[in-house]
């Protein structure tokens, strides 16, 4: 069988038709509402005590960190009240090591640590002053709590939330491994590390990173009636939403303000099906979810999202590179290779080491428009180190790239099709007309080419959207979610505080906050974000 004829089976196992996407919608609107009734569900539906959406017009400044998978995000926000804010941020690697620490403590400590190091440098003001009122005030912790900094924390794993800042971790995601945190209160881990270091900073509200996506668009896209989804396509994927409380079957153990009548639910869509009911399920979906941490859990994840893309692509082409009856990057001579010379794969090649190959290589892959796909044959060359790939080897790598990348994207499309037919929104009256918001954010969104065309594509079959529904939602990317979304709850959490801080304290506060804000502000005018006005 010649290596096209082989590409072209191993492409058509990857197809997922408008039937299996329709099939899909069905299926994944069952298991919502399945996970609305009990816990131990597929979706876990988690309520998250957050029961409205902004209007754009709430003001203050915040402090918001993000633990998502690679990065620690340390930053300030302040909310202007016009659907603009000013953020100030610092990033940092989590270590490898702390993923998979021995105790929580020692991930935890890192993070308080940097928060500490941000304070000092961007908030000095605020910080000495506190050092100051430390040594005058006679109280334990040394600072009254008014005097705190609110703060968001972004912690994007699945967490059963029992308050607006409390919650016990469920399990661990994305290659993180850390066995003593599970089943403990992740904000309580952290408030106990800032304590140490005698931070100024209340942990005021946990937030996924769905829920952070799904408030920061409904801030900057006025006259929206507010984003029905907030939805991460990046090295993890997942979803949050706007839940009526009656159809809330599960009982909600925390306080909360029930007068909206709604709550925004975090659907934790990673594990949509991990009973495989109707997912896509090649051979090399079954060798990969072998290779992880957590066989048979999140397997929708493993289909769509960026961490698993790329060792997906890494086991077909070895597969392929297996089959005697082709020649993939292997050559008889240098005459059957266009480039004159013959394939090799050094020793250390990524293609040879599980993991070995980053997702973003599929998007590289994608985006190769040259006649003779240069392009990606440099890449094959700098990231994989193969050299002189033949044209032929490239197109291979490309066809089956773009498989995988394509079923990712209509897998992506049930969920965000469920969701929106679960929103009611297309078919309100109320609403008739009125663009359907989809706020998204991730690496997969921001540079894959195309996914969310194909995206498109897919929803324009699903019953119920078809042409016409399609026109009318409206993806656009969030604007910082795990940022102004995360200040924007920790807001609502300082609102529902019993004991609020007195007005006047925080007025003080802010004053004090604002001089800082302006001056890190004028320091890097990039960081002033207009919401978009999208049409
Ligand atoms: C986590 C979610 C998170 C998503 C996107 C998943 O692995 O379980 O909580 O929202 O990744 O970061």
């Amino acid at each position: 069988m010649s290596l096209l004829a082989e590409t072209q089976s191993i492409v058509k196992q990857f197809e997922f038709t408008d039937d299996d996407v329709n099939k899909s919608v069905r299926e994944f609107l069952r298991q919502m509402d399945e996970g609305l009734e009990k816990d131990g569900t597929s979706l876990s539906q988690i309520p998250t005590y957050v029961t409205g959406v902004p209007t754009g017009q709430e003001k203050g400044l915040y402090m918001a960190v993000d633990l998502g998978g690679t990065n620690f995000r340390v930053c300030s926000v302040k909310l202007n009240g016009d659907t603009t804010f000013n953020i100030t941020s610092d990033k940092v690697a989590v270590p490898k090591e702390l993923m998979v620490a021995e105790k929580a403590e020692d991930l935890f400590a890192f993070l308080a640590l940097q928060i500490k190091k941000f304070l000092e440098k961007h908030h000095g003001d605020h910080f000495e002053a506190h050092i100051r009122r430390r040594m005058t005030v006679s109280s334990p912790d040394g600072y009254r709590d008014e005097h705190a900094f609110r703060m968001g924390f972004t912690f994007s794993f699945p967490v059963q939330q029992v308050g607006i800042n409390k919650g016990t971790l469920i399990r661990w995601t994305k290659g993180f491994d850390i066995p003593d945190a599970v089943g403990k209160d992740v904000c309580a881990l952290l408030q106990t590390e800032i304590d140490k270091l005698h931070l100024p900073v209340k942990v005021a509200a946990l937030v996924n990173d769905t829920v952070g996506t799904l408030m920061a668009h409904s801030y900057g896209a006025p006259g929206s009636h507010g984003a029905v989804l907030g939805a991460i396509f990046g090295t993890g994927t997942n979803g949050a939403y706007l839940e009526k409380l009656s159809n809330l079957k599960k009982p909600l153990v925390g306080e909360y303000d029930s007068s909206t009548g709604n709550m925004v639910i975090n659907i934790e869509w990673g594990s949509f099906d991990n009973q495989l009911n109707v997912l896509p399920n090649t051979p090399w979906d079954v060798a990969l979810d072998k290779e992880t941490p957590n066989p048979g859990i999140q397997m929708y994840e493993k289909r769509v999202s960026g961490m698993f893309l790329g060792e997906l692509l890494r086991l077909v082409i070895n597969d392929l590179m297996k089959n005697p009856k082709v020649s993939l990057f292997r050559d008889e001579n240098s005459s059957t290779n266009d480039r004159r010379s013959t394939t090799d794969i050094a020793e250390t090649s990524g293609i040879w080491r599980p993991w070995g190959i980053d997702t973003s290589i599929l998007s590289h892959a994608a985006g190769d428009h040259t006649p003779k796909l240069s392009v990606l044959r440099d890449t094959l060359q700098e990231t994989l180190q193969i050299s002189a790939p033949a044209y032929e080897d490239a197109q291979a790598f490309k066809a089956i790239a773009e498989a995988i990348g394509r079923r990712a994207a209509r897998l992506a499309a049930v969920a965000i099709g469920a969701v929106v037919l679960k929103s009611g929104r297309l078919s309100d009256p109320c609403h008739a007309n009125d663009p359907v918001d989809v706020g998204v954010d991730g690496s997969l969104v921001e540079n894959y080419p195309y996914f969310e065309d194909m995206i498109y594509e897919a929803l324009r079959v699903i019953d119920g959207i078809g042409e016409e529904g399609a026109k009318r939602i409206r993806i656009g990317l969030a604007q910082d979610g795990s940022g102004v979304g995360a200040a924007l709850i920790a807001l609502v959490a300082a609102g529902m505080e019993k004991n609020a801080p007195p007005a006047e304290i925080l007025g003080e506060l802010r004053t004090e906050a604002k001089a800082t804000v302006a001056t890190t502000a004028v320091s890097d005018e990039s960081d002033k974000v207009e919401a978009p006005q999208t049409a």
